[in-house]
């Protein structure tokens, strides 16, 4: 091999992944359970295009999707992006139809999407992404299902309260207390800002920073308290800041209504308050809420809202929708650690084996019957000894065994050991396809 040989060695780009067949398991689990669970709880699949006009993502996703965003000319000279999220399209699609779909719709997606981060872990350049969105009603029991389809799936792969948290907060909450403390507008998001970090810097930073924008001491505290408030307790403590406010008073029933909704799908014991979840997207107007693993080492498993205005802003009607986004990185992280990630899919029922050369041409034939029956049949392409091939049968996984010689010939039956008892039987070749149906 020669120096220019080698240069030819092209690795993958950085954030990307390659699945091999074995991962391919893991990620097929993932993905089968996200449709499964989408369907019982009565959301439809839908699907976009991996690339859209960029302005689709640069009117309300946010600066931080903006700076991520895989941005790229067509021959024409049109600027496109590839999907960094599938939330814009699905707020595009449903305007084109809007007045045709009955409400409220729930649909459903998994789309591939990319994302021009810095590497790190759980967060990827090419990623999965589960959607779950229910659009055209302001009735907050679509916010509470939306938690409870995540939740429900969270439990089905085995992860428990144990395991992983859903936070909730209301942006519209956090904003009506602030401006009510005579914060301006424009302020805002430089608090929500500091609030989306709290978690991730250590208690003196977060308290010189509430300083900064506080001004006072006595603000300082209040907004300290606000801030810190989290689990039931911290409720209370919103609930006496927010003292006779309406506005406040009504955003808080809302997020109680929530809870309730919660406690009655049986989902509650996943949940809980937390003034520390903003969300980094523009686009969201109420509630909020964000999954963690438990203890919140990890980046966010899951993150979603409401969002009043972006239908709307995307040229249709003034209709709210609530969803989130789930990827497939972190919850992937977070299985493999508990050993809940298969790392095999392949269900094969039968590994046919001769046990002379001589019979080869009759397992072809076998495979053959079998595979046409619908049956599950491998067999090996080399010619090689009965405890070799039985051996290559337990390596692929077979449930049975089916050794063909003399008998098939001479009494139409063939043996069947059943790997995994090392039990064999005799059987006539007219049960074969049938074997092991009940
Ligand atoms: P998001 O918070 O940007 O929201 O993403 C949601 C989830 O997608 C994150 O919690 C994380 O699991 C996954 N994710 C995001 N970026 C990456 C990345 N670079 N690598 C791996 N995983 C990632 C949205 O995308 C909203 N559109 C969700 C939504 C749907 N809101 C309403 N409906």
């Amino acid at each position: 091999m020669t120096d220019s040989d080698n240069d030819m060695k092209i690795s993958p780009v950085k954030g990307t992944r390659d699945f091999y067949p074995e991962d391919m398991a893991g990620r097929n689990f993932i993905i089968d359970g996200w449709r499964n669970v989408s369907l019982r709880h009565g959301f439809e699949e839908y699907d976009g295009p991996i690339f859209e006009h960029l302005e689709l993502f640069t009117v309300k996703s946010g600066e931080e999707i903006v700076e991520q965003l895989f941005h790229l000319k067509d021959r024409a000279g049109r600027d496109l992006a590839i999907r960094p999220e599938i939330t814009p399209t699905l707020a595009r699609m449903i305007n084109q139809r809007v007045n045709s779909l009955p409400r409220p719709i729930k649909w459903f997606s998994a789309p591939r999407l990319c994302r021009s981060e810095r590497p790190q872990r759980g967060r990827l350049r090419e990623f999965f992404q589960w959607n779950i969105d229910v659009v055209g009603t302001d009735d907050v029991l679509a916010d509470a299902e939306c938690i409870f389809v995540a939740v429900d799936y969270l439990r089905e792969i085995g992860l428990g309260p144990e395991d992983v948290e859903v936070r909730i907060n209301s942006r519209s909450l956090l904003s009506d207390l602030l401006i009510e403390q005579d914060y301006s507008e424009e302020f805002l998001p430089t608090i929500f800002t500091i609030l989306d970090k709290r978690d991730k810097q250590p208690e003196d930073v977060f308290e010189k920073k509430v300083g900064e924008i506080a001004g006072d001491e006595q603000r300082k505290k209040w907004l300290l308290e606000l801030g810190r408030a989290k689990g039931k307790e911290g409720f209370d403590t919103v609930r006496r800041l927010a003292g006779e406010r309406a506005a406040s008073i009504a955003h808080l029933e809302e997020l109680e209504k929530i809870f309730d909704y919660l406690e009655k799908f049986g989902a509650a014991d996943y949940c809980m308050f937390d003034m520390g979840i903003v969300r980094g997207l523009a686009y969201y107007t109420g509630p909020v809420f964000e999954i963690f693993d438990k203890g919140k080492e990890l980046r966010a498993i899951a993150g979603g809202g409401r969002y009043d205005d972006l239908l709307q802003l995307l040229g249709g009607p003034k209709i709210s929708g609530v969803g989130f986004g789930m990827g497939d990185v972190v919850l992937s992280d977070v299985l493999e650690a508990r050993n809940l990630l298969p790392t095999d899919s392949r269900s094969l029922e039968f590994y046919l084996i001769d046990a002379d050369p001589a019979y080869f041409p009759r397992v072809l034939e076998l495979v053959g019957q079998l595979r046409r029956t619908g049956r599950n049949a491998e067999f090996s392409y080399a010619r090689r000894s009965l405890s070799k091939q039985l051996k290559a049968a337990s390596a692929a996984n077979a449930g049975y065994a089916v050794i063909v010689g003399k008998e098939t010939e001479e009494q139409n039956a063939v043996t069947v050991k059943t790997l995994a008892t090392g039990e064999q039987i005799q059987l006539q070749l007219e049960s074969l396809t049938s074997f092991g149906i009940r």
